[in-house]
């Protein structure tokens, strides 16, 4: 069997340190051990016009910044095929007829559906498209034979929907589909980064975000206004490291080099958090050793997205070229999965054979 990645990203904002850890990293890595057969990354702005649709230019001019965002990242366009959702349509041919082989009971179940419902005020009147973008998930996985699919834990419920979509297909029509299985980061902390003011998640519209783009000022400033333990006010106080996001920022991105480096008179993160617990520690010396770490890790990444913002025209190209790519291999697996459903009525002749003969004594 071929190792196929999938995996993609709503174009409704710029892609944020979150997204990074939880992702991007990872997805570099993958891309770099040579390991898979293909990787495909979606731009799923057709998804992010489920909630959008009253808004497009959102979607349209984030299409681009997703785009550098991936580049800048160490996405290659040589090893990696990015694409956009809606250049592909076999996406929807194939959508609408998964459309079938799920219940409005099985769509109003999803956790993260209702989470997303919750937070878009959309309880009273739901957009169709909306309720059943997780279908049209599995038609983006589906379609391209993926089978490693690289996500947070947030996207649990689609990949086990995408499976449900597959066994019944499978099982009504032919054997066709490959069952996709979840890759999930494998640091824990990493899978959900909590915002700046320390809620559960790094989200534009709660403004609590550290971009990929942004300048080194705009970081060093984010970082110093975090949300810590706020029972934590003199420097004597001890302070808790549970829920602290400076400390769980520090799980995500610290390792024994950076204390050599910046902060030597501790050996690594435990003897750090010992102290803090105990106290004695200023949370702003804890903030620095944070600033230099994030520092180091987003230079490389917004050096070398000002240089493809350099070759915008370029940067259109390398979708362009994804996208067609992306659709020669859908066009041949739509192919196939019409074949077995029996929607190739021109090309069966058994069928048109069958049918004159059953006319023919008239
Ligand atoms: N729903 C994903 C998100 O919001 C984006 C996405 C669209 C995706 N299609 C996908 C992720 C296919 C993995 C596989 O982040």
């Amino acid at each position: 069997m071929k190792n196929i990645i999938l995996t993609g990203d709503r174009p409704t904002g710029k892609l944020h340190l979150g997204h990074y850890v939880g992702s991007l990293k990872r997805r570099v890595e993958l891309q770099n051990s040579g390991k898979y057969d293909k990787i495909y990354i979606e731009i799923a702005d057709s998804q992010a016009i489920t909630d959008n649709a009253h808004n497009l230019d959102k979607v349209r001019e984030n299409v681009i910044e997703v785009a550098l965002d991936y580049l800048a990242c160490g996405i290659d366009p040589n090893k990696t095929t990015i694409f956009v959702q809606s250049q592909i349509p076999e996406l929807c041919e194939l959508t609408f007829y998964y459309l079938n082989l799920v219940t409005l009971s099985r769509l109003e179940r999803n956790p993260t559906i209702k989470e997303e419902i919750k937070l878009r005020n959309f309880e009273t009147s739901i957009p169709a498209g909306f309720l059943t973008y997780p279908i049209s998930q599995a038609a983006d996985i589906t379609l391209f034979d993926a089978n490693i699919i690289p996500v947070g834990d947030d996207q649990l419920p689609m990949i086990e929907q995408t499976r449900e979509i597959v066994r019944s297909f499978n099982n009504l029509y032919d054997n066709v589909l490959v069952e996709p299985k979840e890759l999930l980061p494998d640091n824990e902390v990493c899978s959900r980064l909590p915002g700046l003011d320390g809620k559960a998640k790094m989200s534009k519209s709660l403004n609590n975000c550290i971009y990929l783009s942004d300048e080194p000022e705009v970081i060093e400033k984010k970082i110093m206004s975090m949300f810590t333990d706020p029972n934590h006010l003199k420097v004597e106080d001890p302070g808790k490291v549970e829920g602290n996001p400076v400390f769980i920022y520090l799980d995500a991105f610290c390792t024994n080099e950076h204390f050599k480096k910046y902060l030597p008179e501790y050996n690594n993160l435990d003897e750090l958090k010992a102290h803090y617990q105990r106290g004695g520690l200023g949370d702003v010396k804890i903030k620095r050793f944070l600033n230099n770490i994030i520092q180091e890790e987003l230079k490389p990444i917004r050096e070398r997205r000002k240089e493809y913002e350099k070759n915008i025209k370029e940067v259109y190209k390398i979708l362009e070229e994804g996208s067609l790519k992306a659709r020669e291999a859908a066009s041949i697996k739509m192919k196939e999965v019409k074949n077995v459903m029996g929607l190739n009525y021109f090309e069966d002749t058994t069928l048109i054979e069958e049918q004159v003969k059953k006319y023919s004594n008239n």
